[in-house]
């Protein structure tokens, strides 16, 4: 029976105007808990209804003091993509442990295959490379299910830093590269072109997936959707989702395996921060305790703008022309590092912007805790859970040992 998402009963979330900030020590990282469990009710609803496997990719979110919540709401195991995530997958996620990289070393890939229990090449080269190993493994009662990953060459991804499907991609085998003599011993077919995108998306890059390959699903037992499913966004159309997995495993008989890693971490906490000073160069910038560059790299790679709360876009030029300016203050929000460019962008604020203020950025949990850096030995956030209760909760503090701990 489908249970519509509208009477799903979602939880609560916490107002951010109603959080005490200056009693959070700043820098810090600050996961919501009210906002994870809202994410996971729907990752579990989506679970149940549509039948497919929902694990959590670790490159987009692996903060796993909050691990035990996702156990909660039956996240059964992690994607790895790499032999490090592959261990925190076993120690901490403690479920199944899948594993997908664009390449592995020679090195590596021994302990990989101890700790997987799913394992997806990128090439047909790999799985040669690398098939006595698996062989032997399996031989002495291992069990482990190998995939192959597809380039179905079909993108709706626009910014192509994000687009694993564009022009000469090196990730996963296209239909002309297939090697269909190779397939003895592979369980199943991966495949990952989506990025924030909603279901319809989905369906189509199904229907090429199909087409392209198509014939070699009689032989598979499950087949991996990737990431990109940002099932969590306000608006996402869930009920396709669930038509369109269930869908592809009735008419093909196969296991679902979605492995979004956005969609668990997407709008669930802050990266707070303070001013440590204000400057003026014919406009007034503040110094946060932050950096862009090493703390949110998403904002310059990208590149996007990120949302301070109660702060508001800068005057444009209609605005000037019409003299109609918002109220407020305005400032350059720039970071800690001496890097010219570590700056986020111009925002306007109700109140003049005091030493010691908190500047706070929305949606700053997926990706952007993962992809941290020391650059300039500039303090890194600590990571904390504001707690159901209200409570904060600081996790992780770090100090001069991490940062020496990465260098020699
Ligand atoms: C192979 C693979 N799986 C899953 C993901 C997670 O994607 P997202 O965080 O957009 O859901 C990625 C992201 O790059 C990926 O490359």
């Amino acid at each position: 029976m489908t249970v519509h998402p509208a009477d799903l009963n979602l939880p609560p979330v916490t107002d951010p105007a109603r959080v005490d900030w200056a009693s959070i020590p700043s820098p810090a990282f600050v996961l919501d808990e009210t906002r994870l469990r809202r994410n996971l009710t729907l990752i579990d609803y989506v679970q149940k209804q549509s039948g497919a496997q929902i694990i959590v990719a670790f490159k987009g979110f692996s903060m796993w003091s909050a691990f035990p919540i996702l156990r909660e709401y039956g996240v059964s195991g992690a994607t790895a993509s790499s032999l490090n995530e592959a261990i925190l997958a076993k120690e901490e996620m403690q479920g199944e442990v899948h594993v997908y990289a664009p390449a592995y070393s020679d090195e590596d890939f021994p302990k990989i295959l101890e700790l997987a229990d799913h394992l997806v090449f990128n090439s047909f080269s790999q799985w040669e490379r690398f098939r006595p190993q698996v062989q032997a493994a399996r031989a002495a009662g291992k069990e482990v299910l190998i995939g192959i990953r597809v380039n179905p060459e079909y993108a709706e991804v626009e910014t192509d830093l994000y687009n694993p499907a564009g022009p000469f991609s090196r990730l996963g085998v296209t239909r002309r590269e297939f090697r269909e003599d190779l397939l003895d011993g592979v369980d199943g077919l991966h495949f990952h072109t989506l990025c924030e995108k909603d279901s319809d998306t989905l369906e189509r890059t199904l229907e090429v997936v199909e087409r392209n390959f198509g014939e070699f699903l009689p032989r598979m037992n499950w087949v991996n959707f990737g990431g990109g499913h940002l099932m969590t966004r306000e608006g996402y159309d869930l009920p396709r989702l669930i038509r369109v997995v269930r869908e592809f495993r009735e008419k093909h008989g196969v296991h679902v395996i979605l492995e979004p890693g956005s969609a668990f971490g997407w709008q669930t906490g802050w990266l707070v921060s303070s001013v440590l000073d204000v400057v003026h160069n014919v406009k007034d910038a503040a110094l946060l305790d932050v950096s862009v560059s090493a703390h949110m790299p998403d904002v310059l790679e990208m590149p996007y703008r990120p949302r301070i709360l109660g702060a508001g876009d800068p005057p444009t030029d209609e605005h000037r022309e019409a003299q109609d300016a918002p109220a407020g203050h305005p400032y350059l929000i720039g970071g800690t590092t001496c890097l010219a460019g570590d700056v986020v962008g111009e925002y306007v604020f109700a109140e003049p912007l005091k030493i010691g203020d908190r500047v706070i950025f929305d949606d700053m949990i997926h990706y952007t805790m993962v992809k941290t850096t020391f650059f300039n030995g500039v303090k890194h956030p600590d990571i904390g859970i504001l707690k159901a209760d209200g409570a904060y909760q600081r996790v992780k503090t770090f100090g001069y040992e991490e940062f020496k701990a990465k260098l020699s």
